[in-house]
Parts: C-alpha cells; sequence; structure tokens
C-alpha cells in the first residue's frame, strides 16, 4: 500500500494482474507484479459463468487462499463478490475481514463510490484497507444495461469524479477505474492523491490491471478494444494438447525415458522416489503429484515460492 502510494507520487506506473491460482501466483510474482487481484472475473473466466453475479465469498476466499500459497511477495488483493457487502455494515465487516483472515489477503476490492464510503471508513479504521472501484462496474452489468463504457456525457462523468472523490475521503487506498473515457481517467488521476488503477480506462492512470487469461489471449472470441494480447495461449494450448493426444494414441509417449523399471538403481533418492534430483520422481516432479514445486537452487534468498504469503511478505 505504501508502496503504491509512493510509486504515484515517483511517477512510476504501478502494474495489476489478476491471478486465481498458486500456480499463476508464482509465475506473475516471479515478474515482480506490483499487485495481484483475485478478482470476482473468477466467475467468467474461471467457472464459466455469464457475468461475475453467481460468484460467493467463499469461492473468492477459497481463490485468494491459493494465491497466497503461491505468492510470496506482491500486495494480494480480494474482491468482494456481489452481495457480500451490499446488505448491511456490520455484515460486510465481517465477510470483508474474512477475505483477509482465511483468504490470506492483504486488502478487499469494493465495487461502487459514495454509497460505500461509510463501509469504507469503517474497514480502514480496523485495519482492512480498501481499494475502491467505479466507471463500468460489472457488479451492477443489469443497472448499466450490458457491460457499457461509462461517464461519456458531463452529467455521468461528475458523478465517477465525486465517487471517487468520496472513495478517497473515506480513506480508501487505491482505486480501479474501468471502462470510463481516457480524459476522465486523466482527469480522476490528476485529482486524487492515491493510485488510480485503470482498465479500459486510457493511458493516464497510474496503473494498469488486466485479467490474465486476457494478456495471455486463452479465449479466441473474447477481443475488446482495451485488451493487448501478448500471447495467443489459447492456439497453442490446444496444439500442445493434440500432441500429446497424437503421441498416446501413437503409443510414442510414454517413452523409454519416462519409464521405471523394477530392478532399477536408485540414484540420490529413496527408493519410494521421493528424494533427490536423480529420483524418478525427483523433488519438482513430485510437486506436480502432491504438493508445491521447490524452489530451484539459485532462487534469490526471500523469493521461495513455496513460501507463506504472509510471512514472506516484503511489504
Ligand atoms: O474482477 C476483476 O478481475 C476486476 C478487475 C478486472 C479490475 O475487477
Amino acid at each position: 500500500m505504501h508502496t503504491l502510494q509512493k510509486m504515484k507520487q515517483d511517477g512510476q506506473r504501478i502494474t495489476v494482474l489478476t491471478a486465481y491460482d498458486a500456480t499463476f501466483a508464482r509465475l506473475l510474482d516471479q515478474t515482480g507484479i506490483e499487485v495481484l487481484l483475485v478478482g470476482d472475473s473468477l466467475g467468467m473466466v474461471v467457472q464459466g459463468q455469464p457475468n461475475t453475479l453467481p460468484v460467493t465469498l467463499e469461492d473468492v476466499i477459497y481463490h485468494c487462499r491459493a494465491v497466497a500459497r503461491g505468492a510470496s511477495r506482491a500486495h494480494l488483493v480480494g474482491d468482494m463478490p456481489f452481495l457480500s457487502y451490499q446488505a448491511g455494515l456490520d455484515q460486510a465487516v465481517l465477510n470483508c475481514g474474512r477475505v483477509l483472515k482465511e483468504g490470506g489477503a492483504e486488502a478487499v476490492k469494493l465495487e461502487g463510490g459514495a454509497r460505500h464510503a461509510d463501509l469504507v471508513r469503517r474497514l480502514t479504521q480496523i485495519g482492512i484497507p480498501v481499494m475502491g472501484h467505479v466507471g463500468l462496474t460489472p457488479q451492477s452489468v443489469h443497472t448499466m444495461g450490458g457491460f457499457k463504457v461509462q461517464g461519456r456525457d458531463e452529467a455521468t462523468a461528475k458523478a465517477i469524479l465525486d465517487d471517487a472523490v468520496a472513495l478517497e475521503q473515506a480513506g480508501a487506498y487505491s482505486i480501479v477505474l474501468e471502462g470510463i473515457p481516457g480524459e476522465l481517467a486523466q482527469e480522476i488521476t490528476a485529482r486524487l492523491r492515491i493510485p488510480t488503477i485503470g482498465i479500459g480506462a486510457g493511458p493516464c492512470c497510474d496503473g494498469q490491471v488486466l485479467v490474465i487469461y486476457d494478456l495471455l489471449g486463452m479465449d479466441d472470441s473474447f477481443r475488446p478494444r482495451f485488451v493487448k494480447r501478448y500471447e495467443n495461449l489459447a492456439l497453442r494450448i490446444r496444439t500442445a494438447v493434440e500432441s500429446y493426444a497424437k503421441d498416446v494414441r501413437a503409443g510414442r509417449f510414454p517413452g523409454e525415458e519416462h519409464t521405471v523399471h523394477s530392478r532399477e538403481p536408485v540414484a540420490n533418492g529413496t527408493a519410494d522416489g521421493t528424494g533427490g534430483g536423480g529420483a524418478p520422481y525427483g523433488s519438482v516432479e513430485m510437486g506436480t503429484l502432491g504438493g508445491f514445486p521447490s524452489p530451484p537452487a539459485t532462487e534469490p534468498a526471500g523469493q521461495s515460492p513455496s513460501g507463506s504469503h504472509a510471512t514472506n511478505h516484503a511489504r
């Protein structure tokens, strides 16, 4: 949080990505991304729902826990799902607390502006940092009449600016600006002391967030203007799986090199294969079967991907 604030002051841009599981969290964490968001977008990209409304608090806590296990450095934010914070202050506080206490997140994100100012104030007072989210707020998809850019006219632009200011005054430490014109995002960013994180909000925010599956091109049919694809993993994954299936069908996999023989000597490990690098199920391979892979020997101190998020955190 303090790092993000300082980055804004120093004019350094903040990188944010969504993550939903330990493997992605570990990879993204290793790149130096500042913030991992367990977004309720998990409803769409992980669960295959048409929107984020069906996501439950239990879903968010479950995915936060997985991400917290994978990441040891990045700041971890849990997204509060629809109806987990709208039905009363006390219940909202308890639910937000669970995302930190049980999920291992370090902050929560809430959609909506001034109407949540009291909640944001209360959460901040009791030690739960809040990231706001204004503009296109996907949990209001039905009120908005679809996933539409917000704040195109003067009145709605002013309402979004007022919402952002209200959140900052209530104690939010940063705000996501989603689906608004670039000019409005620029104005809000200049007006606020806290960092703004844009998605579909042009280049003038203090930072940027994308859904990791969109950045990687995991869905051929999803091509909104605000996404830049850095990969075409949909194609690459299908190609890899087709090669695997061809090999299995043709009897080329598993081959001799993938096969353990009963009378083979056991090198550097125990007979059950849980030992050193020479064993047929060496430490890394065991990780994919039962646990989390051990860090490579060259991993710098303090960056162990198997470390606990809470204890290894640098912020
Ligand atoms: O749920 C989500 O992933 C989000 C980001 C896209 C901001 O809210």
